[in-house]
């Protein structure tokens, strides 16, 4: 029998998570600056769960021997992967054993000393020092090559020492290191070549020895599947860690970007070595003035470009800059004072609906251009009868006194005061359209940006009509959720764009294809024509009548900052060849940065364009692990939303990608989501096909793989929770480990905050061959202990809220799993719904463990465990006074205690729960959490007398008072804020309250004119 995989028994989830949460934020050389693709997975977490889903735990029975000497070879040299002593929130049990399976997590991550320091002192620290240098997950890890060898080590004995059963860690690391070493030195051999790119006899030896090296080693690694690849951020970290890594995405445009990101770059973005006469054949003087700038001429007989990929496509994307702007370069004109134009600021104008104005307003929602703590920059209006003409102020308007003239599509006439009604003018977007109107440039100027009233000259030019070869066809698709643009006749791709941007990005098109039909047909050229349509979607994607101007960072921002598109009523107008941010040469640079960021790994992905779910693309059993990130359920609509891509991509990739891109739009039918519009609005339909998807593709799945299938899912709902479960289940698959690892948590959470998490649970689940039939009684009482230990070691390592309650799904999950039916005592069967119904009960129930007092006040504080003070579903609500609450909703809404806002709803503060009655919770008979804030409310005030009575009254004057256990609760699960400050004050106070309010009862039997004099509020604040 085989050991445990690590992530069944054990994760360094706070470690991960911090990284995963900084990973957010990094920008250069990011996977996300390569193309935008929506919920890409952060690449720590996806490092950390493939190596924690391929090592064996280190400490289980069946662990081989190599493995076990692996660890203690190479993991207990010295301190860096030495377990912590004692820091908060780290791990369950303070101090960390020293033992091998703890080494093995401290390398997955580990805090730096630094930041263990800091947590002790309840400090943050800087993000990028947080984890400690030997950790693997480490953003400046990921070209470690050092670091990165021990990694392939461990997993190359963790696997080869299963396979062959006899080899000893000595034996198993000589291989690797023979394996490895062919590699380094094929690739010396072959990028030391003079003109490679030739393709001669040696070369092409030299080539095909590395090839060979490559395959040789990574057939002795462990295969990787990723059968929802998207972004690829899974198959290359499989590929980062050595091994044969393979994913499959439906989507076309998700299938270029990860050949962009995990196969290209591996295979061509490696060194090559010109001749000075070869060199100049491929790039003339221009390509001297690139390596050499400032050198006239050619002085050394070789020049050795670091990275021939990054090479060419900046120096063919300058290319094109160069013939474009050459071309179309005067349709784009500087300011009047021979500034380069960033921007041209336009705004839709709705006519006023008044029958004897019909000005034609424009939809200004602020007059701000610029608005940040060291600049501001508005247009001030001059209204003349109804015509309407703009002046540049610099400083602040008097925004209470000058609304703007647009509220949320409502317009208000500036020169009459009638008010248009938003119908009204979405009427007119949809039958005549809404003109738009040059308000203003934004230009680069020596000191920032600067502002300026375009003059006739400008504008005249922004008003020519020009001929466009090329409009991008096909309708977009509403989403089940509501597309902003529908309502206002947006209804086409076509439609996103003004007919100078489709001139503009036509004649960038053109010239790409140029360039294309010129490149010799090969790999090389495939991928960096790739890379040209890449950049080409990024500046298509900046350059639409959608986009927006940040007035806070003076930035271009492009439409799809969500998963949909949202109406603009203004935006600016790119200028593709000013150079700076949003600009085409600007586009290029964040491409070269990613490609530049990942030419030290030799690994490639491979990838596959197709649905997945097919059992014959691999052979049985003969997948290592497969990790996999589904869609969320009905979150976002991947090939809907892809569109906007496909139908350019298509015209430049068509003739080299032909059966990719053979449809007109991105297939829709085989897509795993549970989208109601296309399924003619029927969500019990979109739910059956998304699960019925998902058990084919878990079940092909299964058939493939050999010992781990690893799953990420972030969506929260027990819905889709539901679903995930039964196609795990009905795989024949069940959940080992479940880990919640932060995605978006501030980074304060790691200097120690109780605050709500927000996070994406992985599920390891282990193909099994699932048992007969359970008891439902066995398995409950299995459930609740398990359950209860997950809550308990989650909550000590600083989880809460839906974080918790997940992972608690996933134990629950893994009890039932081992049967192939649970009935109860009737003999009908337990549902998945059920189960998950009694997971979340019996974690509210180890929650609320130990809490006393009243059913409010353990609403109150079960509530806050659970969810924090953040907005949540109504629905949820619910949920939580069904189980294992005496209470009804209704009375927790008439309580105050939630409170509600549409239809989502938040636990009210001591002031929104109280701060209306005067009486309230004053009394012995009060509810628990009532007498809390209300003396929370009185310490807020300063008001001495009324907390003394307070206290006095409900018995609060004793230390172990339920009143003063309830403080000490609030004080750990409260976030920052009043609320928080008023219970530190309460505790802070404690010993004199109490002994004061004795006192109160003593001498001052008319309590509430007690006078508490100066010193009482001094003490407060
Ligand atoms: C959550 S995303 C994966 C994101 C990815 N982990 C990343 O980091 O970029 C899910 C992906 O599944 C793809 N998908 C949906 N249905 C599919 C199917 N039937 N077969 C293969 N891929 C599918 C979508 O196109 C989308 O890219």
């Amino acid at each position: 029998m085989k050991a445990k995989r690590l992530i069944e028994v054990a994760m360094p989830i706070k470690e991960i998570s911090a990284e995963s949460v900084r990973d957010k934020s990094i920008r250069q050389g990011h996977i996300s600056t390569l193309h935008l693709w929506w919920a890409r997975r952060p690449l720590p977490a996806c490092r950390g769960v493939v190596f924690g889903s391929l090592v064996q735990d280190p400490l289980d029975v069946n662990c081989t021997m190599a493995f076990k000497d692996a660890v203690k070879d190479i993991l207990y040299k010295g301190s860096m992967y030495k377990p912590y002593a004692d820091i908060p929130y780290t791990a369950a049990v303070d101090p960390m054993e020293d033992n091998p399976r703890n080494r093995l997590m401290m390398f997955i991550g580990k805090f730096s000393d630094e930041c263990q320091n800091n947590m002790r002192a309840e400090k943050s620290t800087a993000p990028a020092n947080q984890l400690s240098n030997g950790s693997l997950v480490k953003w400046e890890n990921k070209n470690n090559q050092e670091l990165l060898r021990t990694a392939r080590l461990l997993i190359w004995v963790s696997f080869n020492s299963e396979r062959l059963p006899g080899c000893s860690y000595i034996d198993l690391k000589d291989s690797f290191d023979l394996a490895y070493d062919r590699i380094l030195d094929a690739q010396k051999n072959l990028y030391s070549i003079i003109d490679r790119h030739l393709e001669n006899d040696k070369s092409k030896r030299a080539e095909a020895e590395l090839k060979e090296a490559i395959e040789l080693f990574q057939s002795q690694m462990p295969t990787v599947f990723d059968p929802f690849s998207g972004g690829g951020a899974i198959p290359i970290e499989a590929a980062r860690l050595g091994c044969m890594s393979y994913g499959n995405d439906i989507n076309p445009v998700a299938h270029i970007i990860e050949k962009a990101s995990a196969e290209f770059p591996q295979k061509y973005a490696k060194p090559v070595r010109y001749s000075a006469k070869e060199f100049r054949k491929l790039y003339g003087d221009k390509g001297l003035k690139i390596v050499h700038p400032g050198q006239e001429m050619f002085k050394e007989s070789t020049i050795d470009i670091e990275n021939r990929l990054a090479f060419d496509i900046e120096y063919y994307a300058k290319s094109i800059i160069e013939k474009t702007e050459h071309e179309i370069g005067h349709l784009y004109p500087g300011d009047s004072r021979g500034n380069k134009a960033v921007a041209y600021y336009w705004v839709r104008t709705a006519t006023c609906s008044n029958p004897s104005c019909r000005a034609k307003i424009p939809m200004l929602k602020t007059f701000y251009l610029v608005n940040t703590s060291k600049k501001s920059v508005y247009i001030h209006p001059i209204i003349k009868g109804t015509s309407i003409e703009f002046e540049i102020q610099n400083g602040h308007y008097d925004e209470l006194a000058n609304h703007g003239w647009n509220n949320r599509g409502t317009v208000t006439c500036p020169c009459c005061g009638s008010v248009t009604d938003v119908e009204t003018v979405k009427r007119e977007s949809t039958t005549t359209g809404l003109k738009a109107r040059l308000i203003a440039m934004i230009s680069d100027g020596s000191n920032g940006k600067v502002y300026s009233i375009p003059d006739e000259k400008v504008r005249k030019v922004l008003e020519q009509k020009q001929e466009v070869s090329f409009v991008p066809s096909g309708n977009m698709t509403r989403n089940s959720n509501g597309g902003d643009t529908f309502p206002w006749g947006f209804t086409q791709w076509s439609q996103l764009f003004t007919n100078r941007q489709l001139f503009t990005l036509n004649k960038f098109v053109e010239n790409l294809e140029e360039l294309r039909d010129s490149f010799p047909e090969n790999g090389y050229y495939k991928a960096l024509t790739t890379y040209l349509a890449l950049w080409l979607d990024r500046i298509i994607l900046i350059n639409t009548s959608f986009c927006r101007y940040n007035i806070r960072r003076e930035t271009l921002e492009h439409m799809y900052s969500r998963q949909a598109i949202a109406m603009t009523s203004d935006y600016p107008e790119c200028n593709p060849f000013s150079g700076s941010a949003g600009s085409a040469l600007n586009q290029l640079s964040w491409l070269l940065d990613y490609v530049n960021g990942e030419q030290n790994n030799p690994f490639p992905a491979y990838f596959n364009n197709a649905s997945s779910g097919e059992r014959t693309q691999f052979p049985e059993k003969s997948i290592a692990a497969s990790i996999t990130d589904p869609p969320y359920y009905d979150a976002i609509a991947y090939a809907d939303i892809s569109d906007f891509f496909y139908v350019w991509l298509k015209r430049v990739l068509a003739p080299l990608y032909p059966l990719n891109f053979s449809t007109p739009l991105t297939p829709k039918a085989e897509e795993c989501t549970a989208l109601k519009h296309h399924h003619n609005g029927d969500e019990n339909a979109a739910n059956h096909h998304f699960e019925n998807k998902l058990t084919q593709i878990f079940d092909a799945i299964e058939y493939q793989t050999t010992d781990i299938v690893s799953i990420m899912f972030a969506h929260q709902s027990t819905q889709a929770w539901t679903t995930l479960c039964n196609s795990i289940l009905e795989a024949r698959m069940n959940i080992t480990g479940s880990w919640p690892i932060d995605t978006e948590m501030a980074s304060r959470t790691v200097a120690l905050s109780g605050g709500a998490l927000e996070s994406s649970v992985t599920v390891a689940c282990r193909p099994s061959e699932r048992k007969g039939f359970g008891d439902y009684k066995d398995v409950k009482k299995a459930i609740l202990v398990k359950v209860e230990n997950e809550v308990n070691s989650l909550y000590a390592l600083g989880f809460r809220g839906a974080d918790l309650l997940t992972a608690c799904f996933g134990q629950a999950v893994s009890e039932f799993g081992k049967y192939k039916l649970v009935e109860k005592a009737d003999g009908s069967e337990v549902t998945i719904a059920e189960l998950l119904d009694m997971a979340r009960t019996s974690a509210f129930n180890a929650l609320l463990k130990g809490v006393q007092g009243d059913e409010f006040t353990r609403f109150y504080l079960g509530w806050l465990q659970m969810n924090g003070m953040g907005e949540t579903d109504f629905d949820d609500a619910t949920k939580f006074t069904r189980v294992g609450m005496q209470v009804d909703v209704s009375e927790i809404f008439a309580q105050r205690l939630l409170i509600r806002n549409g239809n989502k709803q938040h636990l009210a503060t001591a002031a929104e729960h109280l701060g209306h009655t005067s009486t309230q919770g004053t009394r012995a008979e009060d509810s628990l959490i009532d007498q809390v804030h209300r003396a929370m409310l009185a310490y807020e005030k300063g008001d001495r007398h009324v907390l003394l009575a307070l206290l006095n009254n409900v018995g609060a004057d004793d230390q172990n008072a339920p009143f003063w256990r309830l403080v000490a609760s609030l004080k750990e699960l409260l976030p920052d804020g009043k609320d928080l400050k008023a219970i530190e004050g309460l505790m802070g106070n404690s010993d004199n309250l109490r002994q004061e309010s004795r006192e109160v009862d003593q001498h001052q039997p008319e309590q509430m004119t007690f006078d508490f004099g100066n010193d009482f509020n001094s003490d407060f604040k």
